[in-house]
């Protein structure tokens, strides 16, 4: 496929942003060189600002993926929208595992030929439960299996590489990706980086590749899912106790946020923490075989 003229704006803004020592780092030219690309791309780049119009034209581009419970969905105004990086942050079991396969599946019904890229961390991804889920929402389970790209990543870099590959899927292979699942966001991140000293490299990191997975999201209208761990606040007495792992840095790049947290009999909580445009707000549901479910 050849490239559209969106991702060759983007090539050239990756310039544009770029210093010159990227690029020697990047390329092995020289820095005089370096300087006079970044000049060239700054200059042949609208650098731009767009009228409020315009972007009201781009948000009615934004499609949205269904989790199969509609207070979920309703909570993030319709679903998880693509163009956006959403975050779903909780302590183990919370079922942030399953609503990435149930929207592995789910996404694939918001276009045709929609492809699913699941990055996985944790030797977690089974396509048995995509059969599963597949035929709970009606869909062909062998198409929906077909449509789903899983990379299983060793470490931090590996990851990083992968996220940055996926450009070529759209771009070489013509995949029409919607949905990007990384789980988990942050836990090669944790577990190599241990103690203070590191923690800067670490989250440097971290923005990098949040930023890689931004671009992803913006320049192919797709939907970036991605889970995090909490860790206990040794200094919090009332409310939660937990935090999310990853600081500002993902929290930031995240557009939205939701806290998962099991709930009475079974069922899940997730909160909106953090939103461009909804309230915060609460939405009670539940995994079963199917899918994702509504608490009555
Ligand atoms: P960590 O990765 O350990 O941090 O947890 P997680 O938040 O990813 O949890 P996960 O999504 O794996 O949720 C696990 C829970 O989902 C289980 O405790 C079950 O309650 C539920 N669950 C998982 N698989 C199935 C399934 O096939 N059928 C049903 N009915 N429930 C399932
Ligand atoms: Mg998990």
């Amino acid at each position: 496929m050849s490239q559209t003229t969106e991702g060759k704006r983007h090539d050239l803004m990756s310039i544009a942003v770029a210093t010159p020592a990227e690029l020697v780092d990047a390329t092995g030219m020289s820095d005089a060189v370096a300087k006079k690309m970044i000049a060239v791309a700054r200059s042949s780049l609208e650098m731009g600002f767009e009228s409020g119009e315009e972007l009201l034209k781009r948000r009615e581009k934004v499609q949205r993926i269904k989790t199969g419970s509609k207070n979920f969905d309703a909570l993030l105004g319709g679903g998880l929208e693509t163009g956006a990086i959403v975050e779903c942050f909780g302590e183990f079991g919370s079922g942030k595992t399953q609503i990435g396969h149930v929207l592995a599946v789910n996404s694939q019904s918001i276009e045709k030929d929609a492809v699913a890229v699941y990055i996985d961390t944790e030797n977690t991804f089974r396509p048995e439960r995509i059969i599963q889920l597949a035929k709970g929402a009606g869909l062909d389970e062998e198409q929906v299996l077909k449509n789903i790209k899983v990379a299983r990543a060793y470490n931090s870099d590996h990851q990083m590489l992968l996220a940055e590959k996926i450009e070529d899927l759209i771009k070489k292979q013509g995949l029409n990706v919607k949905l990007v699942v990384i789980d988990s966001l942050t836990a090669h991140f944790r577990a190599e980086f241990i103690g203070r000293g590191t923690l800067a490299d670490r989250q440097q990191k971290l923005n990098k590749h949040m930023h890689i997975l931004l671009k992803l999201a913006d320049t192919h209208n797709l939907c970036v899912y991605v889970t995090n761990q909490v860790m206990a606040k040794p200094d919090m007495f009332f409310g939660d106790p937990t935090q999310a792992i990853g600081g500002h840095i993902v929290a930031h790049a995240s557009t939205f946020r939701v806290y998962l947290r099991k709930g009475k009999k079974g069922t899940r909580v997730a909160k909106l923490i953090d939103s461009p445009n909804m309230p915060e707000g609460e939405a009670g549901f539940y995994v079963d075989e199917t899918g994702v479910k509504d608490v009555e």
